[in-house]
């Protein structure tokens, strides 16, 4: 038995892959471009792992993957490799269209070809797994009901736009052709390997390095912040007993507005490791100018696969949050590795310097 993970040495691929070999034994093939978000680093502690194999290449090259799923024989495609910061989509969107829609529908017809040529049973037991987000619903009132599976698509950013395309791919290869698939919409995710442009990260590793905060408009926006591990949980879950054709909302009741994250954890910070003068993180907070289209609030309603697959979240925000700032104070190794010059040129060209 093998599953084939694409963009498995980013942040959620790279902790499913360990998640996946902790708790099963089973083959797992990883194709990752490795882009500037892909890092082979996340994957380190595999490799003497027998099986686990990292391939580097591109899910929009058909030759190359024709051939990894002639010779792997996957029982699952569990696709998370996409073009994920919405800051980059805004600064140059059509990376966002090759990866995310033209690189799914590359992929979905690499998969259809092998899938339509197995035999009946193992047709029926097949599985795609498209691993998307809560940003494709668009941005709700303060007050309005969590999203639901049935909630109307209006994305707003390139990002979002890019995945909600790819989405619909998803969902005509199985209204067409009967490909088995699976689709979950995740809200915001946090914890290990998370790559420092994201809000949560790029605030832990700016106060450690005594940088200004960067917080986009009032603050007052409303994230729904789930932790990585509880969200690998889910899309293995998704994955044994989910139904194909269906979606599923994976979210951890957890709204934040962005300017409490950010103050949770410059209190975390002052706690484990605080500043040399004693003062406290939170005076590096400064406020900057407003992200262009910003989402005022995304909230999930995670009902179905709570009711459906009986899937929780373990982590609170607390200690999901405190096990985060926890990991990066550990891994300061990590962090450097990830933050060379392309990662300072994009700080530059993004804060102005
Ligand atoms: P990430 O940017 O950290 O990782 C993406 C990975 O995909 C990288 O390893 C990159 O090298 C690889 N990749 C990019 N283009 C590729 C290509 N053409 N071929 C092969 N590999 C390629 O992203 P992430 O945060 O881990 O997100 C993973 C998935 O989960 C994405 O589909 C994203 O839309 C979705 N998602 C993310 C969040 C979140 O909070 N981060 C929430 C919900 C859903
Ligand atoms: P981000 O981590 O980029 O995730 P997403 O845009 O996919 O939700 O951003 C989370 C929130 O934090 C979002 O409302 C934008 C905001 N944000 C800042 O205020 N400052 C920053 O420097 C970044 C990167 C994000």
């Amino acid at each position: 038995m093998t599953l084939l993970v694409t963009g498995g040495a980013g942040f959620i691929g790279s902790n499913f892959v360990h998640h996946w070999l902790a708790e099963h034994d089973e083959l797992l093939v990883n194709l990752d471009k490795l882009t500037y978000a892909g890092n082979l680093g996340n994957l380190q502690s595999l490799a003497q792992d027998q099986r686990h194999v990292f391939v580097q290449g591109d899910i929009a090259d058909t030759a190359l993957v024709a051939q990894l799923l002639q010779q792997y024989q996957p029982r699952a495609v569990l696709h998370f490799a996409a073009e994920s910061h919405v800051d980059r989509s805004i600064h140059g969107p059509l990376d966002f269209i090759h990866t995310n829609v033209v690189g799914t529908c590359q992929l979905l017809e690499s998969v259809r070809a092998y899938w339509a040529a197995l035999p009946a049973d193992q047709q029926q037991s097949f599985r795609f797994l498209h691993v998307s987000t809560d940003e494709v619903y668009g941005s709700l009132a303060p007050d309005a009901p969590a999203f639901t599976e049935t909630h109307p698509y209006a994305p707003n950013s390139p990002y979002a736009a890019s995945k909600a395309a790819s989405d619909h791919l998803v969902r005509a290869w199985h209204h067409t052709y009967g490909l088995p698939v699976l689709t979950t919409h995740c809200s915001n995710n946090y914890g290990p390997y998370h790559f420092p442009e994201k809000l949560i990260p790029l605030v832990i590793h700016h106060a450690l390095s005594g940088k200004p905060l960067p917080v986009y408009g009032d603050g007052m926006q409303v994230r729904d912040w789930l932790f990585v591990q509880d969200h690998c949980r889910a899309i293995d879950r998704v994955l044994q007993a989910g139904t194909p054709g269906e979606t599923y909302n994976i979210g951890g009741w957890n709204e934040k507005p962005n300017i409490e994250v950010v103050k949770t954890l410059c209190s975390l910070l002052d706690e484990l490791q605080p500043r040399a003068d004693g003062q406290s993180y939170a005076a590096q907070i400064t406020f900057v100018k407003d992200r262009a289209g910003h989402d005022r609030r995304y909230a999930i309603d995670a009902g179905k696969i709570n009711d459906s697959l009986g899937w929780q979240p373990v982590e609170t925000f607390e200690t999901g949050l405190r096990k985060t700032v926890r990991w990066y104070l550990d891994h300061s190794d990590w962090v450097s590795s990830v933050t060379s010059g392309a990662y300072r040129q994009w700080v530059d060209l993004h804060y102005g310097g």
